[in-house]
């Protein structure tokens, strides 16, 4: 019996061998970060600023594959799927890991059990921005052309599911607007025809719009957010401009599920350390972002956040009554 015994036990630890052997070797080869949306946009740009950082910790690269569609579902199916070997990580956002499953019945992940949480990069409010030519000068002239024309007026977003897409939903349907929706790979390229006055307005993504308010490309009317940005001094917050409208995105890296607890452990040491420090830091300040704190990072303060937007979220879509199928 003692004999089956220790086979048995020999036969689990030669099972286990090779994950333990992967684990402490990884990495020894590049590392695949699947963004799900169009490159220059705010999710890439975060992976990509965290994922610099983290090259250098890790001591191997972090090459972004930028994998657009259905508003970021795509790309993260992907993540779901891919091996659990560490060589395969994921940055989804808010649209990605709360309101997709909303809005698409037939998604094959939940953003709650298929991944290995890894911990929010960072945070950052909706703006209100539209093409330089529409004619409004601040919130409330934007407000009132949009409630006598919003049914001309195009509406830019990064697809069903995205931040882009749900604030939008939740802004026009909280003023009545009906603007015709147009749906883009990512933020960057629906911000690209923005620029050139393709379409009229959008809610998105500080980090995207900033650079853009600063060069006078584009207007902003009012930062979602209970207090002004710093980058942004002389834009309003949609309180200060007398609208109730509130909303905060984020973005979050995550790896497929079954990832060794030994790379988990190295890929949220080196998360940290690029949260810390200053350069990025700055970088944040200059974007609009924050970086979370304490227990709001790692695993653990990702999945009570993707929870507790997944409840929040869901009735807003039921509400709207759209789907992305
Ligand atoms: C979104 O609206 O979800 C994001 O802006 C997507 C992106 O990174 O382009």
């Amino acid at each position: 019996m003692k004999t089956i015994v220790k086979l048995a036990v020999a036969a689990a630890m030669a099972l286990a061998a090779p994950a333990v052997a992967l684990a402490q070797a990884w990495p020894n080869k590049p590392i695949t970060v699947i963004v799900p949306f169009a490159a220059g946009g705010p999710t890439d740009v975060v992976a990509r600023l965290i994922g610099e950082h983290m090259s250098r910790t890790l001591g191997q690269q972090l090459v972004v594959e930028n994998v657009g569609g259905a508003g970021g579902s795509t790309g993260m199916t992907r993540v779901a799927q891919a091996a659990p070997d560490g060589y395969t990580l994921g940055v989804g956002n808010m649209g990605t890991q709360s309101a997709a499953p909303a809005l698409y019945p037939n998604l094959k992940y939940d953003p709650a059990t298929s991944f290995q949480q890894i911990s929010i990069l960072n945070y950052t409010p909706q703006i209100v921005v539209s093409k330089k030519a529409l004619e409004a000068s601040d919130l409330k002239s934007f407000l009132d052309f949009a409630k006598a024309n919003h049914e001309k007026l195009s509406y830019g977003h990064a697809g069903v599911g995205s931040i882009s897409h749900v604030s939008g939903l939740v802004f026009n349907s909280q003023l009545g607007f009906k603007p015709a929706l147009v749906a883009y790979r990512g933020t960057a390229p629906a911000l690209n025809d923005l620029v050139a006055g393709q379409i009229d307005y959008m809610v998105d993504q500080a980090l995207n719009v900033i650079p853009q308010i600063k060069a006078g490309t584009i207007k902003a009317f009012a930062v979602a957010a209970p207090e002004r940005l710093a980058s942004l001094p002389d834009v309003p917050t949609t309180k200060e401009a007398g609208l109730d409208f509130i909303f905060s995105a984020w973005n979050a890296m995550v790896a497929p599920k079954g990832t060794p607890k030994e790379i988990v452990d190295k890929l949220i040491e080196a998360v940290n350390k690029a949260l810390d420090d200053p350069t990025i830091q700055a970088r944040y300040v200059e974007l609009g972002s924050t970086a979370p704190k304490g227990a709001d990072r790692g695993p653990a303060g990702l999945q009570k956040l993707v929870e507790s937007e997944v409840a929040r979220i869901t009735p807003v879509i039921k509400a709207a009554g759209v789907t992305g199928n």
